[in-house]
């Protein structure tokens, strides 16, 4: 009997084959998505499993033989939230996202990755899924995982606490290009707060994913790209974007690659 296909990402565990994966990429922009299923030495694109809502997934074999699922998760945890739920549905048991963000510290820049070991999590969808007391921390062995990827890769990475937000000009301090104009008084000065607490960048899915690790019950892990230098201004660097998004994709493929299957049950506890 043919299982059906999941509401929003378009595809059912047996369209992952007969040996279903339990590892996925996710990332906010269907373009990267893409992006990821060609041109990274040996990763072969096997299928489309579906473009609906523009949310594109496709399975993907890597050199070492393992396939996983690369699929795009929307812009922001709403989005994120049902697309990892669903994956969750079909067998996923592993999920790195592969972001951009931008930096709130001088000597995080432009160009270099983050990899989150935890987030402050000031998101809506979350609190559908845990207390705001629950911790929003990543799987720490895929975070090894990750950092490990990042050395063998050759990139400038960082490893921290990344704050997860729900929008990317309020809630990130974008004054400047507030198209609206006004800042909430509550938010005024909250970057620098942030700052003090030690935390390295802002991005908008992983304090919510890692949530929803806790909760349900799979391992979480966070690369992202650092495509903004919010010390220096409110930009997006495009002309460096495109190499430090390969370098996270490139940390992130390299980290699921060779993620040891013996820890797939131990990743998390429940
Ligand atoms: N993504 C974010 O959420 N913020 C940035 O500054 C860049 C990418």
């Amino acid at each position: 009997m043919e299982e059906e296909k999941r509401y929003h990402i378009g595809f059912s565990r047996q369209d992952l084959g007969a040996d279903p994966t339990p590892y996925a990429l996710i990332c906010g922009d269907p373009d990267r998505t893409r992006k990821m299923t060609e041109g990274f030495g040996g990763v072969k694109l096997e299928r489309l499993l579906s473009e609906k809502r523009g949310l594109v997934s496709c399975l993907v074999s890597l050199p070492s033989g393992r396939k996983i699922v690369c699929a795009t998760s929307g812009m922001g945890a709403p989005s994120m939230s049902i697309v990892a739920s669903e994956l969750f549905s079909v067998g996923i048991r592993v999920m790195v996202r592969v972001g951009t963000t931008g930096s709130i510290r001088e000597d995080v820049k432009a160009g270099s990755i983050v990899i989150s070991r935890a987030a402050l999590c000031r998101q809506g969808a979350a609190h559908d899924i845990a207390p705001v007391e629950y911790p929003a921390a990543a799987s720490p062995f895929l975070t090894a995982a990750l950092v490990e990827a990042a050395e063998g890769v050759g990139s400038t990475w960082h490893l921290g606490i990344t704050a997860s937000v729900d929008t990317f000009y309020e809630g990130q301090e974008r004054v400047d290009s507030l198209a609206g104009g006004h800042l909430l008084r509550r938010l005024q000065g909250v970057t620098e707060e942030y700052r003090t607490l030690g935390i390295l960048n802002y991005e908008m899915e992983a304090g919510t994913l890692f949530k929803m690790a806790g909760v349900y019950g799979f391992a979480a892990g966070c690369v992202c790209a650092v495509i903004s230098d919010r010390t220096a201004g409110e930009a997006i660097h495009l002309g460096i974007k495109e190499r430090a998004e390969a370098d996270a994709i490139r940390v992130a493929l390299s980290a699921i690659g060779s993620f040891d299957e013996r820890y797939l049950d131990k990743a998390f506890l429940r």
